[in-house]
């Protein structure tokens, strides 16, 4: 499948790579990571050139990962730097593909595509570092769709009314403003919803004292090819946004291959802070949304659709489609200029 290329994608949480060989499938192709003795991260193909083993099985040696199955020990630039069979020889062919990486935000970011690593290209997740503003919960999720499907959902968050009850109230979405915006390459779903009953979180946020309505907000913020920040809050009738509360959520989409993803997701929020109790309520509430109804539901999707493109089953749109509509036209057009790079330089 074409993926975006020569683009920064969220590989794993910082915390899953330590000194234990690590692998996770992404573009198609397993990847090992493990972090040198002074702790910079590594990424390599996880196939050894020799018989095709999987070095994730296989040990580091300071900070040379040693396959399982012959042996021959590969340096963290991919480079073949011990052969224990016969005289030794390292043969030039004994060569593991490389990755590029960045650490940021608590998140290990793997470049993918021909050109070379740009780090201005990474999107920022400032947010993510904002630790005296917000309290964090987080979670992954491995999803058998396409990661397409993941953005359209959080895009489109009509569906809260339907799929997740316990965030949304009846009769929503007749009620919500919605407006699409696109600056560049960056779209904007804002969701206005004044005069709305608190959901659960927000009354367990405002305190019952706050009234039978509140206004809210959920604003989604997409960029290619499939990073999201989602904003939820709400205030009192009337106040201004900030006399209220707010959460800050990143969701991280990175394709496994055209059929499955990883979802990484991270949740700040502004009130009751240094409650792990409520920490856990939260994420035990949110993580249950997830897994429990946008993951179903999405993989009943892409089983539904098959290997048909989205745009040939002709879809139907409403009027809470516009950011969605936006964000694959936008996807659209930046892989019909990747098929160009493609053809430069095979990934
Ligand atoms: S398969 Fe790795 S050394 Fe033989
Ligand atoms: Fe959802």
């Amino acid at each position: 499948m074409a993926y975006l290329l020569n683009r920064w994608y969220a590989a794993a949480w910082s915390g899953e790579v330590a000194r234990e060989p690590f692998m996770r499938v992404l573009f198609d192709k397993p990847v090992l990571f493990y972090r040198t003795e002074s702790g910079d991260v590594t990424a390599l193909s996880n196939v050894c050139p020799h018989r095709f083993a999987p070095l994730n099985r296989g040990k580091l040696f300071g900070d040379a990962i040693r396959c399982p199955y012959h042996g021959l020990r590969f340096g963290p630039d991919g480079r073949c730097v011990q052969n224990p069979i016969g005289k030794g020889l390292l043969p030039a062919k004994a060569q593991l593909t490389r990755y590029a990486t960045i650490e940021a935000h608590g998140v290990i970011w793997i470049w993918h595509g021909p050109a070379p690593a740009d780090a201005t290209k990474l999107v920022p997740f400032d947010f993510l570092d904002e630790h005296d503003r917000y309290d964090f919960v987080d979670g992954y999720i491995a999803i058998d769709a396409n990661y397409a499907l993941v953005s359209d959902n959080l895009l489109d968050l009509s569906h809260a009314e339907f799929l997740h009850p316990n965030l949304s109230n009846p009769g929503a979405n007749q009620r919500v403003r919605f407006t699409a915006q696109t600056d560049g390459e960056t779209v904007r779903a804002l969701n206005a919803r004044p005069g709305e009953p608190p959901t659960v979180l927000l009354r367990a946020a405002l305190g019952d004292g706050v009234g039978d309505t509140i206004d809210m907000w959920s604003n989604v913020t997409w960029n290619p090819p499939a990073l999201l920040c989602v904003e939820v809050g709400g205030t009192a009738r009337g106040a201004p946004k900030e006399a209220g509360v707010n959460t800050m959520a990143a969701h991280l989409i990175t394709p496994e291959t055209a059929v499955r993803s990883h979802y990484f997701w991270k949740l700040g929020r502004t009130y009751r802070r240094g409650d792990p109790d409520f920490s856990a309520r939260v994420q035990a509430m949110v993580s249950s949304a997830f897994v429990e109804e946008d993951k179903p539901i999405i993989e009943a999707q892409q089983h539904n659709m098959g290997d048909v493109g989205f745009e040939q089953l002709d879809p139907v749109y409403l009027e809470s489609d516009g950011a969605a509509a936006r964000a694959r036209r936008i996807m659209n057009r930046l892989l019909a200029e990747n098929a160009a790079d493609a053809l430069i330089a095979p990934v």
